[in-house]
């Protein structure tokens, strides 16, 4: 049985929509909550497949962790484990977050190489010899992976080979329970960054510069426990105003917080969307005019336009009039869900590592198949455009990264459901 969306698309979206907490945010949040010593209650944690993986990988680890309404309580293993379950770990990327914690609590940890979306050869080199220079001895043995540490893993001055989210955040949580200080240079500095660095200070941290090009960390001896409540989901925020350019309407997004999208708001703008910020920390996206083209995207590291947003932006620009070119600098096959953008009648074409649209185009029902997250997502967002009936396949990967995309737009008027069929 697969999972799929169903979706009778060519209808406006209007309304209002609250966002939930950032995925990429809790997921390595969840992993540094190993490195506390006290109860840790995350708020507003989102129902994700991802979710439900960490929580997995947690308990096996010997942590208590409950879910109470929308909050996730933690408390600390009693004796620490230290290999990771093989299904979880192996279902998402996010599993290479407890490489570090692990190995401050235990001395040692085990996983397989983790998963995640294929995106393009995602290796963790850099994780490996940031956590290797700061002591840590590696072992790979019939693709599972062995960290040890006789010591306490020690403080180092440490320049990334480029800015890596996953690898900054690993060497984040390794640094703050190290001996001595740390200097991480040429570091990622999305606002995901900035969250755990808060999440990890409210523990006791001592964490300065997330969010700039170097960070600077005193180690500790422990951590406590803290509450936190994860910043929203930009890439949920871009996901929503694709589709109000794709389907026109007029939506609110609330609990936004800072502007959610920066240059993606800019490309929407461009493309004949109108945003205002109608209350605090909202978010209103409108489009009544034609769509238009816009020319050359390009993503980037932050403050660049996300690489996560790129698949549905493109989803929501595919009947623009004119051109437009997504090109994603950060991963090499991102546009895996071009096929299903022509299945739905998209003009568009891959380039390497980008993908061409051209238009106007009528763009109508089709069945296409999700290989990833966002591409899914990005399905789902030209499918609500097209007119007539779609069947998105490979839903699952969806609901990796959302906890109910058919809901969040059936509550915008939309007519969208989830369902499983057999797969023949
Ligand atoms: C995080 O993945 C996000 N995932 C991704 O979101 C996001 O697309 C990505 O950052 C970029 O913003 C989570 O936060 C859970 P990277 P991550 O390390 O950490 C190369 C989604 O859909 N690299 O910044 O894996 C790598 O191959 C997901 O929500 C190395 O070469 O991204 C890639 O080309 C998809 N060696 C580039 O860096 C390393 O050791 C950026 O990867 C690490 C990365």
């Amino acid at each position: 049985m697969g999972e799929i969306l169903r979706v009778r698309g060519g209808r406006p979206l209007e309304g209002t929509v609250r966002l939930p907490s950032a995925k990429n945010s809790v997921l390595p949040i969840l992993a540094a909550a190993v490195l506390a010593d006290g109860p840790v209650v995350l708020r507003d944690v989102p129902d994700l497949a991802d979710v439900h993986a960490s929580v997995a990988i947690l308990r096996a680890l010997g942590l208590t962790v409950r879910r109470r309404g929308g909050d996730l309580h933690l408390l600390p293993a009693p004796v620490p484990g230290w290999q990771l379950p093989e299904a979880p770990a192996r279902a998402m990327r996010s599993s290479v977050f407890y490489l570090a914690p692990v190995l401050h609590r235990a001395g040692c940890v085990r996983m397989p190489m983790p998963g995640g979306c294929r995106l393009g050869p995602r290796p963790i080199d850099i994780h490996l010899d940031g956590l290797s220079r700061m002591g840590a001895q590696t072992l790979w043995e019939d693709g599972w992976l062995e960290l040890r540490t006789s010591a306490r893993l020690q403080g180092i001055d440490y320049t990334l080979r480029l800015p890596s989210v996953g690898a900054t955040e690993t060497l984040l949580m390794a640094a703050a329970l190290a001996k001595g200080d740390t200097v991480l240079r040429n570091v990622a500095r999305e606002p995901e960054i900035r969250d755990l660095a808060d999440f990890l200070n409210a523990c006791g941290a001592r964490i300065e510069g997330a969010g700039q090009p170097v960070i600077r960390v005193q180690g500790k001896t422990s951590l406590h426990g803290a509450r936190h409540r994860p910043i929203p989901d930009r890439i949920v925020a871009a996901t929503v105003a694709a589709a109000v350019a794709g389907c026109g309407g007029c939506v609110t997004m609330l609990g936004t917080g800072e502007d959610p999208l920066g240059p993606v708001a800019d490309v929407l703008e461009r493309a004949g969307c109108h945003t205002d910020h109608p209350v605090p920390e909202s978010w209103r996206v409108q489009r009544q005019d034609r769509l238009q083209g816009v020319g050359l995207v390009r993503t980037g590291v932050w403050p660049g336009f996300s690489t996560d947003a790129a698949p549905v932006v493109a989803g929501g620009l595919l009947a623009a009039q004119g051109d437009t070119v997504v090109e994603d600098t950060v991963f090499e096959d991102r546009f895996a869900c071009a096929e299903g953008f022509a299945q739905l009648g998209g003009q568009v074409c891959r380039r390497g590592r980008a993908l061409a649209m051209h238009g106007p185009v009528q763009l109508s029902g089709a069945r296409v198949r999700a290989a990833d997250l966002r591409g899914g997502a990005g399905l789902a967002v030209a499918a609500l455009a097209a007119a007539g009936e779609s069947v998105v396949e490979g839903a699952e990967y969806v609901r990796r990264g959302y906890a109910d995309l058919a809901g969040m737009f059936r509550a915008l008027g939309a007519d969208v459901c989830a369902g499983r069929e057999n797969r023949a």
